[in-house]
């Protein structure tokens, strides 16, 4: 009999890459999601979905008590930069409250959260390249302040607790199920413009590189970071500009679309990447995938999805 673990945010694009390995693994998979950006249709078959606002502390409690999960891998949030600087009151409620709130139920239960931060939102753009944890963050928009205050809830819940809950900051992840109508993850965006035959906007000249991640890396991160309580970044400490994404993309589609190229867009950071050490050094962590190589089986599984939705 596995473990009984609760997935915040898992009808989302991260998140229900983890419920499907922790299915494998043999746990009993919750999913905790309201749907805003999520999509039921991504729950796995064989985890159960549990369609709530984690900012509503007394419904999300109940569903804890119910279930007394073993884990919690946290994933539920407000992950646009747009929308929090539109709305940086809700980016707070979700982001802060909400994750006070699942320390709040986990830790009635004594049980673990692994919590997603930013890697790429929080640094800012003076900061060494690649970027250690120690570095003190500068975010540049509500949605990096909201997660980094989110942080420092978990760690001084880990503190006074005493349950071993830890801080993953992940790279730009790209992947199977990332939507292409998204304002970030350009892997799925330029896959649904090759689709469409349309050449892209790269701004700041196409010059801009940030540290692409394949979701299943992420996967492995977060189960490894599992009861290790601490502050991980989690990329390839890899720098890749978004040109290189671009023309990548179009040799596997077999395509050739020049794109157009503008200057850098206020508040958007010229480069981001991690120093991932201290994971390989604590967890035992590597990224098994080459940027290439999940590029192509990216663009593969995306242009399947797409075509399936036509
Ligand atoms: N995608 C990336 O490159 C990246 C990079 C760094 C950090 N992250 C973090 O990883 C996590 C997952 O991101 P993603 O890319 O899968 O995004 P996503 O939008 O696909 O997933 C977020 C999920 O959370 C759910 N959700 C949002 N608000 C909620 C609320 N109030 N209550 C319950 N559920 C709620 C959404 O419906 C969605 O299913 C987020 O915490 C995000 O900040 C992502």
């Amino acid at each position: 009999m596995g473990d009984s673990a609760i997935v915040t945010g898992g009808a989302g694009f991260i998140g229900s890459h983890v419920a499907d390995a922790l299915l494998a693994d043999g746990d009993a998979v919750t999913v905790v999601d309201d749907l805003s950006t999520g999509r039921a249709e991504r729950v796995p078959d064989g985890a159960e979905l549990r369609q709530l606002d984690i900012v509503d502390a007394a419904a999300l409690q109940r569903v804890f008590d119910e279930l007394a999960p073993d884990v919690v891998y946290h994933l539920a949030a407000q992950a646009s930069v747009v929308a929090s600087v539109e709305d940086p009151g809700r980016d707070c409620d979700v982001n802060v409250r909400g994750t006070l709130n699942v320390l709040e139920a986990a830790g009635r239960h004594g049980a673990p959260v692994v919590f997603t931060s930013t890697g790429g939102a929080l640094y800012g753009d003076a900061a060494p390249m690649p970027t250690p944890e120690d570095r003190i963050p500068a975010p540049l928009s509500p949605y990096g302040a909201s997660k980094w205050a989110a942080e420092a809830y978990v760690r001084t819940w880990a503190l006074s607790s005493g349950i071993a809950h830890a801080v993953c900051r992940l790279g730009n992840v790209y992947g199977p199920r990332q939507s292409p109508h998204g304002e970030a993850g350009v892997v799925a965006i330029f896959t649904g413009q090759i689709a469409e035959g349309r050449a892209p906007t790269l701004y700041g000249q196409g010059k801009p590189t940030r540290d692409y991640i394949h979701v299943a890396d992420v996967v492995s991160a977060l189960k490894a970071t599992r009861g290790k309580p601490g502050v991980f970044n989690i990329a390839t400490g890899r720098q890749t500009d978004v040109i290189t994404i671009w023309r990548t993309l179009t040799r596997v589609a077999g395509v050739q679309i020049e794109p157009k190229l503008a200057d850098l867009r206020p508040g958007e950071l010229q480069h981001s990447c991690l120093d991932i050490s201290r994971a390989e050094r604590e967890l035992g962590w590597r990224p098994q995938i080459e940027i290439e190589h999940g590029l192509e089986l990216t663009y593969r599984a995306l242009m399947q999805e797409i075509e399936q939705q036509a």
